[in-house]
């Protein structure tokens, strides 16, 4: 297909942007990505999509100089951009050390992470003052390799890095935003431990309130179901102890004494280099005589840079085996901001199904009288490597 044009369709729109230094217009439906415009549009395929959720960083180009995820970026909201691909940085002088660097220290066997990395890594080459190679990686953490390993990957960015700085060359001034794609929340000059301690994860901000409205219609919904090994009446009863609940899901903290139909408090959410604490406020309501329940909550991050609205119902019945429970949650929810990029269904189902897995157990821990290992913060790195896990079984099957 021509690179320079496409005509529009009735239901396409003409897309004007610069793509490697090249003024383009490209035809494009509303609901396409810009990897697939790239690919498919533009023949430019050295973008590599892999797991179309924002999590393996192959899709990774610069977009307006700073690294995307071209697979949650909709073509349409690039108009007048400026995008650089992997096949425009053929002549470019730190991508061309970083390949003669990846070929020194086996840092590729298939590729097809490659391209993604490469422009990840040319970023940081602009912006670390020096070869640290805790920076490296945690600024490397939204690109996933399934057959390399990182260590040759992580020696090559480290070698071009000192070799740079070495021949004098010095970072690029004022690159004030933090390691890794759009989004990233992990500050530059003091990176955050990949798993921190839960201590060091609430921040200081104020809690966002927000006003919720009985009108609200959540984007994306989806049903849950919790197999608990407790009967259904005291499971009911613990759901309606907030605290208890509170310490039972994982990235839950309170920030202020329950009431009976109110809740303060905040949801840590971590995936890879994008993280977020929401805090905010829910309302609650429960039926004693259905054994159902409702939360319906909204906050922002400490920076309201990204917010989110929910309603959870919840109905408590007999489980699967006599005197145990079946937790049924209808949950709708919105989520704008860097974070909504992660927002797509299948990911949020993916790690909502990890949470309340966790939650169950440490349900039936509570119930049970045991100390539960109640996690005071969400597990981000052991949550990631199950989405992961599951993205790369998904690969190779698709291979
Ligand atoms: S394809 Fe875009 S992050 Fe995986
Ligand atoms: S070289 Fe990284 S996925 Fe194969």
């Amino acid at each position: 297909m021509s690179a320079a044009l496409a005509e529009p369709g009735p239901s396409r729109i003409a897309l004007a942007l610069t793509v490697n230094g090249r003024a383009v217009r490209v035809a494009a439906e509303p609901r396409s990505h810009l990897g697939d415009v790239l690919r498919e549009g533009l023949d430019l395929t050295g973008t590599h999509l892999g797991c179309e959720h924002g999590v393996c960083g192959a899709c990774t180009v610069l977009l307006d100089g700073e690294p995307a995820r071209a697979c949650l970026t909709f073509a349409g909201a690039c108009a007048g951009a400026a995008v650089t691909t992997i096949e425009g940085l053929d002549t470019d002088a730190i991508a061309s050390e970083l390949r003669a660097a990846f070929n020194r220290e086996h840092a590729l066997q298939c590729g097809y992470c490659t391209p993604g990395m490469l422009v990840a890594a040319r970023d940081l080459v602009l912006r670390l003052p020096e070869a640290d190679e805790r920076r490296i990686r945690v600024g490397l953490s939204g690109n996933l390799c399934r057959c390399t390993g990182y260590v040759g990957i992580v020696r090559a960015v480290m070698a071009v890095i000192a070799d740079r700085r070495g021949r004098g060359i010095p970072p690029e001034a004022g690159a004030a935003r933090a390691l890794g794609p759009v989004g990233a929340q992990i500050g530059d000059a003091t990176v955050a431990p990949l798993d921190p301690p839960a201590e060091r994860v609430a921040p200081a901000a104020p809690a966002a309130v927000a006003d919720l409205s009985d009108a609200f219609v959540p984007a994306h919904g989806f049903t849950q179901v919790l197999d608990v090994t407790h009967p259904p009446e005291a499971v009911f009863v613990l759901l309606g102890d907030i605290a208890a609940v509170a310490a039972c899901l994982p990235g839950a903290v309170l920030t202020a004494r329950p009431s009976p139909d109110t809740v303060e408090g905040g949801l840590q959410v971590r995936i890879g280099p994008i993280a977020a604490t929401f805090r905010g406020r829910a309302r609650l309501s429960r039926d004693e005589a259905a054994q159902t329940g409702s939360v319906h909550g909204a906050g922002s991050d400490a920076g309201g840079r990204s917010a989110t609205e929910g309603r959870i119902v919840y109905r408590v019945g007999a489980g699967p085996a006599p005197g145990t429970a079946r937790v049924e949650l209808d949950v709708g929810y919105t989520l704008t901001g860097p974070l909504a990029q992660f927002g797509r269904p299948g990911l949020v189902r993916d790690l909502a199904g990890r949470i309340a897995a966790e939650f169950a157990h440490n349900l039936d821990a509570r119930l049970s009288g045991v100390a539960a290992p109640v996690p005071a913060g969400l597990n981000p790195l052991r949550l990631l490597l199950g989405l992961a896990r599951a993205r790369l079984a998904a690969w190779f099957g698709r291979a």
